[in-house]
């Protein structure tokens, strides 16, 4: 899962990164240039002065040039990547909150968390705001960052040109866990991504099983509801994720640990611990059979 913005894997991180390059070499032509210059002037210092034709060419005409042609580069660039490739794009709506990413994939009706998924060669338009105070989008591997500021929705396209997963990073210091408010980008082919959209749309599954039984028992009957959301039972909550197929996520609490039983027991018991100041209380009073019910139904909604 990298985060890099040089070999990324999406149409818009492309361009960046040749504009990246082009900015470094226009640069360290400059810097050259300055550099023989100061060594130019030590050889000469006792001697006659260079004459300001010299200085007028390379202190001043040679960096307008160069300044000048890179601006328009850039300009091009940045028009380039505010008009997409002019496809059908698919829509979801992505608002930060402190510190998590709620996820709306509103023409299929799905809800989900700290995770994007998107079809690879299919332009991707997202739909960015915030909850609460300013936060930044960025996937470096797939395309630029862009604020997301409460009351101001602003759009950004993405395109994956290969399947993968990128990391991606709140870019806007937002409080105290604006370090662990990450979250992955899945691109996946067409077919498997339409299969796992269709799936993230439907309810939970009702389960057999008497100990997850007991698990979805013990969700409800501590209030998680309140705050969190599982499709299918009667947990409605809006303020945390929703969780209707968690366990099909690659990381619990924004990108903080990967998804597994134990991570997920381990958080319920204390995740002010894995994450301090994070909105949700400890649930430390729950029997640990309890707990390892609820984190074992929790884990198996795929
Ligand atoms: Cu959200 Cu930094």
């Amino acid at each position: 899962m990298t985060q890099s913005m040089l070999g990324g894997g999406g149409v818009a991180a492309e361009s960046i990164e040749t504009l990246w390059w082009i900015m470094l070499a226009g640069a360290s032509l400059i810097f050259a240039l300055v550099l023989a210059l100061v060594v130019h002037a030590g050889w000469r210092a006792r001697g006659a002065g260079p004459g300001e034709r010299l200085v007028a060419w390379l202190g001043l005409g040679m960096p307008v040039a160069v300044l000048t042609g890179l601006v328009a580069y850039s300009v091009h660039v940045g028009h380039g990547l505010a008009t997409g490739s002019g496809q059908q794009p698919l829509r979801i709506a992505v608002e930060g909150r402190q510190w998590w990413w709620h996820v709306v994939y509103p023409e299929a009706g799905a809800v989900l968390a700290n995770e994007i998924r998107i079809p690879v060669g299919r332009p991707v338009e997202l739909w960015l705001t915030s909850a609460d105070v300013i936060h930044s989008f960025w996937v470096p591997g797939l395309a630029g960052k862009m604020d997301m500021t409460p009351g101001a929705p602003a759009r950004l396209t993405l395109e994956a040109r290969r399947a993968g997963v990128w990391r991606g990073q709140c870019a806007e210091f937002c409080g105290v866990q604006h370090a662990l408010m990450a979250f992955d980008v899945v691109a996946m082919p067409p077919e498997a991504f339409a299969a796992w959209l269709r799936r993230q749309a439907e309810p939970a599954d009702p389960v057999d099983d008497r100990f997850l039984a007991h698990g979805r028992q013990v969700f409800l009957d501590a209030g998680c509801g309140a705050c969190h959301a599982v499709r299918g039972t009667d947990a409605a909550g809006v303020l945390g994720p929703d969780l209707t197929h968690l366990g099909s996520r690659l990381s619990i609490g924004a990108g903080t640990v990967p998804t597994s039983i134990g991570s997920i027991q381990g958080w319920i018991a204390d995740s002010q611990h894995i994450k301090p100041g994070n909105l949700m209380p400890a649930f430390g009073r729950l029997e640990s059979r309890d707990l390892r019910a609820v984190a074992a139904w929790l884990a198996q909604l795929r």
